[in-house]
């Protein structure tokens, strides 16, 4: 079922994206005007200089990025997104109350300690039991959740942890290219460190990807993050 939906929303998606190669006549020709109401504050008579946040796109960037201003359009509608997964603020109750602040904040303990593989490969992975284990064979043996850490250690079966952040099937997000590009956990997850549940804090949709992708100058080829 949401293969199917995906697959209809990648239709209309395509759809939409050709269209936007069409100049939007608002946009045609008037690239260089300040908007309306940008000079108030410059002195009488100077004209108008339109003060760019960005760095200048080269046009052809422009019109082959489906996303115009860095903005996408379409696809970035959320409303559609409210009951599912991909929704932002989502935080799904877990089948243990694993807390990153007690860890992270507290305890002072990295992220990669237990996110080992984010440096090394696309996905950021979850710690296994045993590295659980490490610490609470003997920390906060008697309370509860430790207690069912334990069963699944004994038994060496995995918790199963309700995934978070999710891409639909046809988008490919790699961590390691942003672990070494420098790029902080925090920019797209928020401060997990501060967070007692874990939740979903940016859209990533194609906007969020495109408009930091265009600031720094790094790819916006459909091929890079759709194959
Ligand atoms: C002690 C181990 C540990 C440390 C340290 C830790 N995490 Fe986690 N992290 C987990 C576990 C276990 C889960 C899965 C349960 C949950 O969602 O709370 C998780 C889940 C996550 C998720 C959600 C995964 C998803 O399904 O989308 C993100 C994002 C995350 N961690 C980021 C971080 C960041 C950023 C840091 C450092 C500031 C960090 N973690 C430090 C153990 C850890
Ligand atoms: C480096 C040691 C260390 C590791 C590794 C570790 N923890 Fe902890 N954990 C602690 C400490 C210390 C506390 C108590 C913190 C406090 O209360 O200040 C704690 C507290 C907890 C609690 C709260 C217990 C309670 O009810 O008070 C849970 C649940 C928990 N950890 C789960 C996990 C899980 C799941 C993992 C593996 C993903 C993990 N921990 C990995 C050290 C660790
Ligand atoms: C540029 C944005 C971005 C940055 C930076 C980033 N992540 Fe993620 N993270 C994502 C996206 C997107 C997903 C969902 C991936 C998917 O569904 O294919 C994700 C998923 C995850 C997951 C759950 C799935 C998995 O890959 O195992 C964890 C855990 C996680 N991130 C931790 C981290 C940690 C820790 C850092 C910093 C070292 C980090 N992320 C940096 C965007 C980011
Ligand atoms: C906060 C900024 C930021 C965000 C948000 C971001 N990226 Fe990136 N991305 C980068 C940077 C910087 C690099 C280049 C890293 C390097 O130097 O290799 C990169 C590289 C990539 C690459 C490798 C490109 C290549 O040259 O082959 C892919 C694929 C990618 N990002 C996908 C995504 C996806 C998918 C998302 C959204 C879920 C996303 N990125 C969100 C900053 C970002
Ligand atoms: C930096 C990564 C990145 C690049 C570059 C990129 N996309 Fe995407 N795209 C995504 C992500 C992530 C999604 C999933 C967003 C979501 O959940 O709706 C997506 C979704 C889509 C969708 C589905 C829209 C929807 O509403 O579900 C279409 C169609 C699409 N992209 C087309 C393109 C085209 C055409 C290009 C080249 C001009 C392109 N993409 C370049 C990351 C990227």
């Amino acid at each position: 079922m949401r293969r199917v939906v995906s697959l209809l929303a990648l239709f209309c998606g395509v759809v939409v994206a050709v269209c936007a190669q069409i100049p939007h006549p608002q946009n045609a020709g008037a690239q260089n005007q300040a908007p309306a109401g940008s000079s108030a504050g410059a002195p009488a008579g100077a004209e108008a200089v339109p003060t760019p946040t960005l760095p200048p796109v080269p046009h052809e960037t422009l019109i082959s990025g489906v996303w115009r201003e860095g903005k996408a359009v379409f696809s970035d509608v959320e409303l559609l997104d409210i009951f599912t997964p991909y929704a932002r603020g989502y935080k799904p109750e877990q089948p243990i109350k694993f807390n990153h602040r007690i860890h992270v904040e507290k305890n002072h303990m990295e992220c990669q300690y237990c996110h080992s593989s984010v440096s090394k490969s696309s996905v950021a992975s979850i710690p296994s039991t045993e590295l659980c284990m490490g610490c609470h064979k003997l920390v906060r043996t008697d309370r509860p959740d430790i207690k069912i850490l334990k069963d699944h250690f004994d038994k060496q079966k995995p918790v199963e942890w309700e995934p978070v952040n999710n891409l639909p099937e046809h988008a490919h997000f790699n961590h390691e290219r942003h672990v070494k590009g420098g790029v902080g956990c925090q920019s797209c997850h928020g401060l997990v460190q501060k967070m007692d549940v874990v939740e979903k804090v940016s859209s990533l949709k194609m906007g969020f990807c495109v408009s930091c992708h265009r600031d720094r100058g790094v790819t916006i080829d459909c091929a890079a993050c759709h194959y």
